[in-house]
């Protein structure tokens, strides 16, 4: 868009309501874009901000199984934590709405209905996998089985999380439903498709169109346009009990496709608040459209829905798609399903009248543009040594020294010197420069430059030391207040669309309202003479004990993931074990096998003779730290050739879930050559 925006937009990715909100999601997605929001907001601009649950899809099923209730006990539960979590973090959506609702089913069942009678959606019979035992069909994500490209054994339907390669359900060796355990049968069943491949060349122009994209956004969705077989057909129905129903007369116990219905749920919410004037904010032209979203939902938000919108006709598409990276925990991905997270609500709860506090750590850590690492001692630190040490102190410096000077009235201010002139320079210049960063979604930056601020201010203070000056010279202590309450002011003004609740209170201290970007952009906000009062202390310190409970409370709830065992092999007789000779030996001499990354080659004393052995663990032990080192050994395996080289024999070595290998060794005082039975 070349022209301004009459309007804006903005959206955040719809939480699914089958748990708690964490500090990734609000990393990834909420702050930046209520961030945004706020901006927006404070420049004057018509702005509206929506969000809700995603309350459908096979997910909120299996947590309801999982917990023997019903989806609709799940969803009126988790909507109702995330919306207040929400509303005390200080998220502003104009509507926090929920995709289970009439309005959402009306506008959901509507759109389909649309591109069905349009001929867009094209209907296939095709094979899917059913749950003879719970006698359903099972969502690709609830399938697991052998991976085909890396053999990991629980690769999901839909995605291999070993080696990320994307499956379908058919592609799995040994397929197992998730639901009862059982193999799954194929069955058919009948869908509707959306043509993406018809779609591709219109698509690929709209991505085309957006080179200004952040490179992460720009580049998966091109790579995606790109990728070998171009874009499939893809189903927006699915046979499921839960969702949206389709609107035909003969798909009974069919909803549509939580891809399909969830990105509409902006639209229904917009429909919720505003009624017939929803339209200004999805048809028109002049409308800046933004979705903020975490980078799984890329694809969803820059080819699927907008194809979706396309294929229907009267949309205008997004216009930019800030995509976040993700944020992780202590150094380790953030996992609901092993509980390694750090959920807001309870945040909430131990950390009363510290809003603000994360809501700053977590802008100044946000994975803008490669994932990043939440840690309880950043968390700490930057509290004690940013907020507290630097934004706090200075304003709590500057207000109580107003009032035990010149008991809360700002005074006289007389001729200021140009170092003075200078800093309320940078104020004025200040609003401008923050914005440039805004604009374009880089809030690290933005907060950057407004702490650059109270950095100035604490240095002021700290070079101008007004406690001395005081005493002897008074007229220029009375400046060094003035001009350091203006430094107070503009903060007060600027931190707004990052840190609210203190923005709140610092403005009621200072009796200041909330201006206008535009109007931020000046030298002088409080007058002599005006009033102020003290605020208290902004920010609280955080002590080495409340970190510590708080890492203590992650590892002591984080869920066992103790290994996965393999099944036993078959039954053998004392006759089949007792064929083997097993010996102990110890390892003299270890060397590499040219050109063999995994194979090592060793000679073994076995007491009675030495052994050349072949042993495929050159990946784990460096060669050199292996002479002297005891070993179990299968002395009458027959001999072969690795590599050219003899292997007489085999080590016996133990392999832990994650592939790490161990030698099994006997006691170091065990003579080379004793039998093992
Ligand atoms: N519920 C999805 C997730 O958490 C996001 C849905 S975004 C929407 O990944 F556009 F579909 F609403
Ligand atoms: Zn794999």
């Amino acid at each position: 868009m070349s022209t301004k925006p009459s309007r804006y937009t903005v959206t955040a990715a719809l939480p699914y309501a089958n748990g708690p909100v964490h500090i990734g999601h609000l990393a990834g997605c909420f702050i930046p874009s209520d961030i945004y929001a706020r901006y927006l907001r404070k420049k004057g601009e018509d702005v509206l901000f929506v969000c809700g649950t995603d309350e459908h899809g096979a997910a909120i099923n299996m947590k309801a199984q999982a917990e023997g209730t019903s989806p609709r006990e799940i969803v009126d539960r988790y909507h109702g934590i995330i919306k207040d979590s929400f509303d005390k973090i200080g998220v502003s959506f104009d509507i926090f709405s929920r995709t289970s609702n009439k309005t959402h089913h009306e506008t959901a069942q509507a759109f389909f209905k649309e591109l069905y009678d349009k001929g867009s959606l094209e209907e296939k019979v095709t094979e899917q996998y059913f749950d003879p035992e719970a006698q359903q069909f099972i969502a690709d994500r609830y399938i697991i089985g052998e991976c085909p490209n890396c053999h990991y054994e629980e690769a999901y339907g839909d995605q291999c999380e070993n080696c990320g390669r994307s499956l379908s359900p058919t592609d799995l060796i040994n397929p197992k439903s998730k639901l009862s355990g059982s193999t799954p049968v194929l069955k058919e069943t009948k869908h509707w498709f959306l043509p993406l491949d018809h779609l591709s060349g219109k698509i690929k122009s709209y991505i085309e169109s957006h080179k200004d994209w952040k490179p992460n956004v720009y580049g998966q969705c091109m790579s995606w346009l790109d990728a070998g077989d171009g874009l499939q057909a893809r189903s927006m129905t699915r046979d499921l009990d839960w969702g949206v129903p389709v609107p035909l007369p003969d798909a009974e116990g069919k909803v549509l496709y939580v891809w399909f219905d969830a990105p509409i749920g902006y639209i229904s919410a917009t429909k919720e608040l505003l009624g017939d004037k929803w339209e200004d904010y999805w048809c028109k032209e002049d409308t800046k459209l933004v979705h903020f979203i975490g980078k799984d939902n890329i694809v969803f938000h820059c080819i699927i829905f907008p194809a979706m919108l396309m294929e229907h006709g009267g949309f205008h598409l997004a216009d930019d798609v800030p995509a976040n990276e993700f944020l992780n925990l202590e150094g380790k991905k953030i996992s609901t399903s092993r509980n390694w997270a750090v959920w807001l609500h309870e945040y909430l709860e131990d950390f009363q009248g510290q809003e603000d506090v994360l809501r700053y750590v977590l802008t100044a850590t946000a994975p803008e543009s490669k994932d990043n690492d939440f840690t309880w001692k950043d968390f700490q630190t930057r509290n004690n040594s940013e907020l507290v040490a630097i934004l706090g102190n200075f304003i709590n410096r500057v207000l109580v020294l107003v009032q035990k000077y010149y008991e809360g009235k700002l005074p006289e201010y007389g001729v200021l010197p140009s170092s003075d002139l200078e800093i309320l320079g940078a104020l004025k210049t200040a609003p401008a420069d923050i914005a440039q960063s805004l604009e374009k979604y880089r809030f690290r930056e933005a907060l950057g430059k407004l702490m650059a601020l109270a950095r100035l201010g604490n240095k002021y203070l700290a070079d101008e030391e007004p406690w001395k000056k005081v005493k002897t010279d008074p007229e220029r202590t009375a400046q060094i207040l003035f001009v350091a309450s203006q430094i107070s002011a503009q903060l007060a003004q600027l931190m707004e669309p990052f840190m609210p609740f203190t923005a709140e209170k610092l403005r009621n201290a200072l009796g200041l309202k909330s201006l206008p970007w535009a109007e931020c952009a000046k030298e002088i906000f409080l007058a002599s003479g005006s009033e102020i009062q003290t605020a208290g202390h902004l920010f609280q310190k955080i002590e080495d004990v409340v970190i510590e409970a708080q890492i203590q409370k992650l590892e002591d709830s984080k869920t066992d993931t103790s290994p996965k065992y393999e099944a036993l092999k078959e039954e053998i007789q004392f006759e089949d074990f007792s064929k083997l000779d097993l010996r102990v030996g110890e390892i003299i001499k270890a060397e590499k096998v040219k050109k063999a990354d995994k194979l090592l080659h060793l000679e073994v004393d076995l007491g009675f003779e030495k052994r050349s052995i072949v042993s495929g663990i050159a990946e784990h032990f460096k060669p050199e730290e292996l002479a002297g080192t005891k070993v179990t050994v299968v002395a009458n395996l027959a001999p072969r050739k690795l590599r050219g080289v003899l292997s007489a024999g085999m080590i016996l070595m133990a392999e832990d879930s994650n592939g790490k290998l161990s030698f099994t060794s006997p006691p170091a005082d065990m003579p080379n050559g004793s039998i093992v039975r």
